[in-house]
């Protein structure tokens, strides 16, 4: 069998990093993306990373290209790359709000549809959506956004067998929250509503990730795995 390869969107931080890190560990050739440099994330000699901004088309056409150069063809695609902005709708202007939605759904969207010609025939994509309503309103739309995106992207993949999955991550210790100025004493009081009593790692939504691409998820497809320690169940029907 040939080595699986996989493409991370925004994979030089936090859950995208793990992710990586954990496939390479698990036998596949890993490529990353990342916004704004390709140096000390630390990740293994072996993984590529390319520069691209996931709401530039430009910039994915770029990262398509050297999907093909090194790899030929995709087994995975993650679509990781994203952005999230707390706060109450008046802390919200148009340059916020259209930054939102440019990474999170038309990135997500336009990094799949320059893959598909790559991405193998019962290959899987797995996006990253989570933060619910509670965190911000806008934010909230924008990843809301994506879970129809992913059915409907389910459905139209199946008959290539290609698989399409979402992860949901509830409250995940990573470096987009001390750039929010959230601090540790935060995190760790956020704790506190978590039923399983601790805040999540980059690994624990790893682990789900490359469950989903692999052959023991091969008859799932449209669904959303929560990543919560529990956070949300109440909510749930
Ligand atoms: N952490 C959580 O609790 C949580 C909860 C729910 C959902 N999520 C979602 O999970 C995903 C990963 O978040 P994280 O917590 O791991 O954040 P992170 O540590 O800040 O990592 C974000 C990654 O996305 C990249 N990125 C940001 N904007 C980009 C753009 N325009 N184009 C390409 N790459 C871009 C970043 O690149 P640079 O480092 O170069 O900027 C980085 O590699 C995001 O979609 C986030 O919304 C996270």
């Amino acid at each position: 069998m040939s080595t699986p390869t996989a493409l991370v969107t925004g994979g030089t931080s936090g859950i995208g990093r793990a992710t990586a890190e954990l496939l390479h560990a698990r036998g596949y050739r890993v490529m990353v993306t990342g916004l704004t440099g390709t140096e000390g994330h630390g990740l293994p000699d072996e993984v590529a990373v390319v520069r691209a901004d996931a709401r530039s088309l430009a910039d994915l056409d770029h990262v398509m290209d050297e999907v093909r150069a090194r790899f030929g063809t995709l087994d995975l695609l993650f679509l990781n790359a994203g952005v999230s902005r707390p706060g109450p709708v008046e802390s919200i202007d148009e340059a916020a709000f259209d930054d939102l939605f440019d990474t999170n759904v038309k990135g997500g969207f336009f990094t799949l549809q320059k893959a598909l010609p790559l991405l193998a025939d019962g290959g899987s994509v797995v996006f990253t959506v989570g933060a619910g309503e509670g965190v911000g309103s806008a934010v909230a739309a924008a990843k809301g956004a994506l879970l129809p995106l992913m059915r409907s992207l389910a459905l139209e993949l199946a008959p290539r067998g290609v698989r399409v999955n979402a992860v949901s991550p509830g409250l995940i210790d990573t470096p987009a929250y001390s750039r929010m100025g959230v601090t540790r004493d935060m995190i760790e009081s956020w704790a506190q509503a978590v039923p399983l009593g601790r805040v999540g790692t980059p690994d624990d939504v790893a682990e789900a990730v490359a469950f989903l691409a692999s052959d023991a998820a091969a008859y799932i497809t449209g669904d959303d795995l929560v990543v919560s320690g529990g956070v949300g169940v109440h909510a749930r029907p």
